[in-house]
């Protein structure tokens, strides 16, 4: 993500105005693929029970619920505080209170109290650098997560929109690929492994929520909104009084170690 957009993005509140419709921990297609990553690291020999875990924008708790449900003590960070309200109301819900510490901050500039067990990331912008990466790293003396977009993502209203707009190419926003992920790693000799699954998932929105969100989607990616241009195309995706946005793509789990980089060892492990 550009700093422009970067700045744009914090200034707007976007996310805690996203907040309102992100998906929760219990949303069916959600909860399919955060059950998908976590049975991956489950076989490639993770255990999340009693570790320590960083998550960085974590967002409503998609991940960090699950994960405190299997016994993990998760600092869950995010810049908005519209996305940990919703975090907060569900952790005292599910009685998690002992497993979910709520942090906010944004990540450019947060300091870690600690290094954790793991140290994780999913969808998040909040890695959207090289140093921020770096910083991931470094917040963990074993284990990363990272979970991006892999070779596409297709959501045809945002398509739709972005034609309508004239916007040339795909300028695309949000976290980065899992391929940028891993050239960092490569480039330090951080050993990883990665697995890619398909996914699809429709949001519903009201038609106030569909206009937002257009608009914000817009805006993100640096683009005057056409308030006209923007009801023709959610008439387009109206089935009743609701708008269905459907998005297909493929998502990555990044999987690495950072052993290496915090253990002595003469042998040269
Ligand atoms: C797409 S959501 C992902 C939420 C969750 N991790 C998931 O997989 O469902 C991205 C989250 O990153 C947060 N975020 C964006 N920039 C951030 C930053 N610089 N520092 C911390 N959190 C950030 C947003 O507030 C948002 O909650």
């Amino acid at each position: 993500m550009g700093a422009l957009m970067d700045v744009l993005e914090k200034a707007m509140g976007v996310w805690d105005k996203m907040a309102v419709t992100y998906p929760r921990y219990d949303d069916v297609a959600m909860q399919k693929d955060v059950r998908h990553v976590l049975q991956w690291c489950g076989k490639q020999g993770v255990n999340f029970s009693g570790k320590t875990i960083l998550d960085i924008g974590c967002g409503t708790g998609t991940v960090a619920i699950p994960l405190a449900k299997e016994g993990a003590s998760i600092t869950a960070l995010d810049i908005s505080e519209g996305m940990l309200g919703v975090l907060e109301e569900y952790t005292k819900v599910l009685g998690l209170e002992a497993n979910i510490h709520l942090c906010q901050g944004d990540w450019e500039v947060y300091t870690p109290e600690q290094t954790y067990d793991i140290a994780m990331a999913s969808l998040s912008p909040a890695i959207s650098s090289e140093a921020a990466i770096e910083k991931m790293l470094n917040a963990t003396h074993e284990t990363g997560i990272y979970i991006g977009w892999g070779a596409y993502k297709k959501n045809f209203f945002l398509d739709t929109l972005a034609q309508f707009h004239n916007i040339p190419d795909k300028t695309s926003t949000g976290c980065i690929k899992v391929k940028q992920f891993i050239e960092v790693l490569e480039q330090k000799n951080i050993p990883y492994q990665t697995y890619f699954f398909e996914t699809e998932w429709e949001d519903v929105f009201s038609l106030e929520e569909a206009r937002e969100y257009a608009t914000m989607m817009l805006m993100r990616k640096e683009v005057e909104p056409d308030a006209s241009v923007i009801e023709t195309v959610i008439e387009t995706f109206m089935q009743g009084d609701k708008v269905l946005v459907k998005t297909e793509a493929e998502k990555g789990i990044v999987l690495f170690s950072t052993v290496r980089k915090h253990t002595y060892c003469p042998k040269g492990y």
